[in-house]
Parts: structure tokens; C-alpha cells; sequence
């Protein structure tokens, strides 16, 4: 007998038919009948704040969406996550970033063992070397301190860290400078490198299996340069550390495995800044700053883990998303931070959200018959303001945003960030509010404009409005909270995948572009194109053989 997929259950019938009764709703009507409407649809948790009132919900919404969580056992799901059951089940593992963040350390069993005192090793490990590379101790090859760290890695082994270093630059000492190369094109490489002194820098080779092409090829590259200037291979000892979870490998490279910090495989590559991966952002912002993100993760784990549905910032965001996603017809998903220091988040959580959820089949399998992950998009306020938000506010497609902001800056400069969050506001509000026609036309006219071209610019200047978003608004952007946000990320997905019914844990849609880009790179170095080609791929390998050869 095949499971139940979720679009069979009552209550996503019951929640498609609620949407027949409220897509037609304004949410200024609804804001306007319940005055405490703001107050009721707000919550604050480790140092957030979320208000979700301009979306287009009633408390009625709520209730069903509850409904469909319990009827997928939203909460048995967490317990499972949380208790370490192997809920990866296409590649038989548990799930346990949250383990790597378990501060009260309160034992997590993988089959029958506490991974907690392993956890706390590595951790224990992380602060020393810390510790000796900032304070100058460790020392290059030629007894130099280090000034610049480089970090290769790449998808999880690299968006977490450089999102997270980011965002805490204004914790960073001046003396140690992150970089970090992804891409395989050897201009990432190339370019960072440029400027830097090999007796200075420290690699870090981050790759959760060591195998893959991207980072090995960049740590290939690294270490020829490092090697190149100084002439010693025994100084690869001095200037190349590894985080991974397959000694062999490391060994192999070259790298001396007492160099090398652990993770397990049950962390995910897209989960894992708070294991060794994140030992780049430990370095630039230090180990007790690193600590505190690890602190707001776990505030934002134990709400998740032990709050009622109906309080639940993560369950709350995921279940709102899933309205629009599944009801309301939103294929994407914005997320806007009024945050300079935030610009790499939306980048972190395309992969976060999207190679979690972005899934055919469910967890048995079977392909699903609704849509599941979201497109997840977004930049910076107010420069998206000046790019895409025209079509978010008069497009015809809905598209769900998620406002990001602090009440502090960590640069207050002059009048800045009050412009800067007066944009933050005035934007949700029009893009709840919008404009009718008839405001427009009166607005026009009061400015004493004639009347035929008032009723023609009307037209263009009326905002549909109900387009829904989430504020979430900080204190201020610390370790503390933007590990919290992180963790509500990270959960609000793990809802989804839940509700959906897929396995937000592997991600078997990235193999099959990496098989043949094995096959053509063999064909490539060989000048010839041997394999089994559709016509458009064959034409266009064979021009790139004839021009490489000119
Ligand atoms: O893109 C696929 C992926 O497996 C990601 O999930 C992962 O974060 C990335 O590749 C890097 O993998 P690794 O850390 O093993 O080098």
C-alpha cells in the first residue's frame, strides 16, 4: 500500500478550501476589523522579533495549518530529529546540526552512543588552534605569523562560514583576514591570492568527503603556490589544515591528519557551520564569539524543540510558507535583509532551502503532486528596492518576502540607518496597503492634475497591495541572534520538508551533472568527443576543443 501523500489529507482539502474564502480578502479589512491583529500575530525568541501580521492569514488559517502539522506529525518529527533517529533515510543517517550547538549537553545517542563528548572534543581542539594562530603562536614555515587565512571549500563547506563572517565583521580583528575561494574557475583563485604572502596565509581545506572536484582542484592550486614560493614541501605541514570527515584523504593530500579537524556524516555539508566548518569563523571573530552563535542556535533549538505549534517561530514560518507555496500559488520566496553585513544570507539559504527541499518523490519515494522548495531569491535592502522590488509590488505574481532588520546598527553613521529602516517599514506597508485606484486618482488630482490624464496615470500608479511578508527585527546583529536566525532557517525548513513529506537531508539532484562533467572533462583533455552526446551538447564541446587548440 503507498503512503498518503499530504494533498490526499482533509486538512489540505480543508485548507484549499479556506483559500477559496480568503483569497478574495484584504489585508487592510483584516487589519482594520482586529485591532490587536499586530499584537496576537507577533512573537519574540532568542533576541528575534517576528511579525507576521501582513500575511494573508486568520486565525482560522492558523488553526488548519496546525492541522495539517499535526496530521503529518510535525512535532514526532522533531522528537525524531532531535533524539537522533536516522531520518535521513536514503543515506541511513541522523540529523544532528543541533547537536553541534547543544550547549546544555544534554546526551545525543547515535545508535546508543552520546555523540556529545566527540562534539565537545573537536570544539575543545577548534579553541586551541584558535587561540595559537591568533595570538601568533602558530607560525608559517618561516616562523612568520599568519595575517590571512584562506578558506576552500565549496556549497555547505563555504556559504555558511562566508555568510557567517560577514555578518560578524565588525567583531573582527584587523590582524587575521578571511578569505574565501569556492569556484573552480581559476580566477576565484587567482585573484584572492593576488596580494598575499604565502609565509602568511594559512589554508583551510574544508570538504565534508575530501573528494570533491571543485575544492581539491583549488587546494591542488594552493598548495603549488604556496610550494612554489617557498620551496620546502615540509612547510605544507605549517600552512595547510583540513576539516573533513575522511582522514584517508587527508592523509593522502598531504596534510598531517594531527592538522586535520573531524566532523561526522551526520552533519549535513549544508547544516555544518557549527561543526569544525565553521573554524574559519572562529578564527576572524575568535572562539567565544563563535561559541555565542553556537548559543543562539541552540535558544532557537530548544523553542522549536519544546514549544506549542501555535508559538513556534520556525513551525510558524514554515507553515505560513507552505500557505503560499501550496495554496496561494507563490513559486518563490524572498529573502530581503536590511543588513549590509547579511548580504550573503539569501546565497546561504538557496542552498539551505533549496537543495533541502527540492524534491520530487517523497520520503518512500513516490513523486509528489504539489509543489514543494520555493525558488529562494533575494539582495540587500534598499538595493533590491532599486532592482526587482517594482515587480513584488505591481507584478502579477505573489511573491512572499521576509524582511530582515536590526533597531541598531553596527556603523551608525549620521542619519543612515534610520533611512535605511525607514525603508525597511515603509516598504512592508505598501506592500501590505498598496494603493487603489481611487487613491491614486485623488492623489493626482489633489496635485492638480487634469482630469482625463489623472484617470489614465491612475492606472499605473495603483498597488494591488496584499502582498504578504514576515519582519523579523533584532536588536542588533550579534553571534547571539544571528545564530538564532540562522537555526529559525534552518527549521522553517525542516517544517516544510515535513509538511511535504520529503527528505530535507540529501541531495542526490546534484550527482548527475557532476557524472558527466567527468565523462566531457575526460573528452576535453583528450581533444575529442567520444561519448554518447545529444546534438546540442556534441556541437557545442567540439567548438570549444577546435578554439582551445587555436
Ligand atoms: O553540492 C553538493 C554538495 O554535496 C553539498 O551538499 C555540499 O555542501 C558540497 O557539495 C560540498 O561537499 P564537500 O564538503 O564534501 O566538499
Amino acid at each position: 500500500m503507498s503512503p498518503v501523500l499530504v494533498n490526499q489529507t482533509l486538512q489540505w482539502q480543508a485548507l484549499q478550501r479556506h483559500w477559496e474564502t480568503l483569497r478574495a480578502q484584504r489585508m487592510r479589512d483584516l487589519f482594520a476589523a482586529d485591532p490587536k491583529r499586530a499584537a496576537t500575530m507577533s512573537l519574540t525568541v532568542a533576541g528575534l522579533h517576528l511579525d507576521y501580521s501582513k500575511n494573508l492569514i486568520t486565525q482560522e488559517t492558523l488553526d488548519r495549518l496546525i492541522d495539517l502539522a499535526e496530521a503529518v506529525d510535525l512535532k514526532g518529527w522533531i522528537d525524531r530529529m532531535f533524539n537522533g533517529e536516522p531520518i535521513n533515510n536514503t543515506e541511513d543517517r541522523a540529523v544532528l546540526h543541533i547537536a553541534l550547538r547543544n550547549r546544555s549537553n544534554r546526551p545525543i545517542r547515535v545508535e546508543g552512543e552520546d555523540v556529545m563528548p566527540a562534539i565537545n572534543g573537536v570544539l575543545a581542539r577548534m579553541e586551541s588552534f584558535v587561540g595559537r594562530v591568533r595570538s601568533g603562536d602558530w607560525r608559517g614555515h618561516t616562523g612568520e605569523r599568519i595575517t590571512d587565512v584562506v578558506n576552500i571549500g565549496i556549497g555547505g563547506s563555504n556559504l555558511g562560514p562566508k555568510m557567517v563572517c560577514a555578518a560578524l565583521a565588525p567583531y573582527q580583528t584587523e590582524s587575521l583576514r578571511v578569505h574565501f575561494v569556492s569556484n573552480v574557475d581559476g580566477t576565484h583563485l587567482v585573484e584572492t591570492l593576488r596580494g598575499l604572502n604565502p609565509a602568511t596565509t594559512l589554508f583551510i581545506v574544508a570538504s565534508k568527503t575530501f573528494t570533491t572536484q571543485e575544492t581539491m582542484t583549488n587546494a591542488g592550486s594552493a598548495r603549488d603556490w604556496l610550494l612554489t614560493a617557498l620551496g620546502d614541501s615540509s612547510a605544507v605541514a605549517r600552512h595547510f589544515v583540513a576539516v573533513s570527515t575522511n582522514a584517508e584523504k587527508v592523509a593522502a593530500f598531504g596534510i598531517d591528519t594531527a592538522n586535520m579537524f573531524g566532523f561526522w556524516d551526520w552533519v549535513g555539508g549544508r547544516y555544518s557551520l557549527w561543526s569544525a566548518i565553521g573554524l574559519p569563523i572562529a578564527l576572524a571573530v575568535g572562539f567565544d564569539r563563535f561559541a555565542e552563535l553556537l548559543e543562539g542556535a541552540h535558544a532557537m533549538d530548544e523553542h522549536f524543540r519544546t514549544a506549542d505549534l501555535r508559538e513556534n517561530m520556525p513551525a510558524l514560518l514554515g507553515l505560513i510558507g507552505v500557505w503560499y507555496a501550496n495554496f496561494a500559488g507563490a513559486r518563490t520566496h524572498a529573502v530581503l535583509p536590511y543588513d549590509q553585513s547579511l548580504r550573503y544570507l539569501p546565497a546561504y539559504l538557496q542552498q539551505g532551502d533549496m537543495e533541502s527541499n527540492g524534491k520530487g518523490v517523497t520520503r518512500e519515494g513516490v513523486a509528489v503532486e504539489y509543489t514543494t522548495g520555493p525558488v529562494v531569491w533575494g539582495e540587500p535592502g534598499t538595493d533590491g528596492q532599486h532592482a526587482f522590488y517594482q515587480l513584488i509590488h505591481q507584478g502579477t505574481q505573489m511573491i512572499p518576502a521576509d524582511f530582515i532588520g536590526a533597531v541598531h546598527s553596527h556603523n551608525e553613521l549620521g542619519d543612515h540607518h534610520p533611512k535605511f529602516m525607514a525603508n525597511f517599514f515603509a516598504q512592508t506597508e505598501a506592500l501590505m496597503r498598496g494603493r487603489t485606484y481611487d487613491e491614486a486618482l485623488s492623489e493626482l488630482l489633489a496635485a492638480g492634475m487634469d482630469e482625463e490624464q489623472a484617470r489614465f496615470l491612475a492606472h499605473h500608479r495603483t498597488f494591488p497591495g496584499n502582498r504578504p511578508t514576515n519582519s523579523l527585527l533584532m536588536e542588533r546583529l550579534t553571534p547571539h541572534t544571528l545564530g538564532a536566525l540562522i537555526a529559525l532557517y534552518e527549521h522553517r525548513i525542516f517544517t516544510q520538508g515535513v509538511v511535504w513529506g520529503v527528505n530535507s537531508f540529501d541531495q542526490w539532484g546534484v550527482e548527475l551533472g557532476k557524472q558527466l562533467a567527468n565523462v566531457i572533462l575526460a573528452e576535453i583533455q583528450a581533444g575529442k568527443v567520444t561519448a554518447d552526446h545529444d546534438p546540442s551538447t556534441r556541437a557545442l564541446l567540439e567548438r570549444f576543443i577546435r578554439q582551445r587548440k587555436l
